[in-house]
């Protein structure tokens, strides 16, 4: 079983997780942790080509669904479980809750054929529970609109981020039913607020698991 860390960062577009996972590496980082800072879909080369088609090809939504748990796959045996396996942090810029948000919440795909994925996907036989989950989600939960406002003309916007604002609210409401499965692993961060305030939150729900001081 790993000693390692494992933190996913999750929201609709726009929702400004960026900066304060840079932040949050930092701090851990003068903590004394090692950190791996990575994304999801990508995070390996192959990862990564494939992030490349999936953001930018129109594509049918289960092909859509398995390109994403492909990259998966990938990133999951090459770099999260090594990096786990020497102890280090890793912060993972997205995870398997985007999977459920966007293409089960946003592009209405079936949940259940997505947790069938999730097992296969998933599965690490060393731990307790024999799947891979996150230890701890920061969910920068921000209103459809303000996102939507905060993006515009940002720059030019991918697949995703050129969705309508009703996709986004469908994407939010399965990010919530994430949560609601699993309260536990996940800290609501009220991204609404000014910076200071966000960050405040995002380094309060990691020294209440006693990873910073
Ligand atoms: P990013 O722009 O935050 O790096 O995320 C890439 C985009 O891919 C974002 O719009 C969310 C989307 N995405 C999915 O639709 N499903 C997934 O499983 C993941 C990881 C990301």
């Amino acid at each position: 079983m790993s000693a390692g860390l494992f933190i996913s960062f999750e929201g609709i577009d726009g929702a400004g997780k960026s900066t304060h996972i840079a932040g949050l590496a930092e701090a851990l980082r003068a903590a004394g942790r090692t950190v791996v800072l990575t994304r999801e879909p990508g995070g390996t080369p192959l990862s990564e080509q494939l992030r490349a088609l999936v953001l930018n090809d129109p594509m049918d939504p289960l092909t859509e669904a398995l390109l994403m748990f492909a990259a998966r796959r990938e990133h999951l045996l090459q770099v999260i479980e090594p990096a786990l396996g020497r102890g280090d942090t890793v912060l993972c810029d997205r995870f398997t809750d985007a999977t459920f948000a966007y293409q089960g919440g946003g592009r209405g795909f079936d949940a259940e054929v997505l947790r069938t994925l999730e097992t296969w996907v998933q599965a690490v036989p060393a731990l307790p529970t024999g799947l891979r989950q996150p230890d701890l989600t920061l969910w920068f939960d921000l209103a459809p609109q303000e996102a939507a406002r905060r993006l515009a003309g940002a720059r030019a916007p991918d697949k995703f981020e050129s969705q309508p604002v009703e996709f986004f609210r469908r994407v939010a409401a399965g990010y919530q039913a994430r949560r609601d499965a699993e309260p536990g692993r996940f800290a609501r961060i009220d991204a609404g607020r000014p910076r200071e305030d966000v960050w405040a939150d995002v380094r309060g729900a990691v020294q209440a698991k006693g990873w910073l001081p």
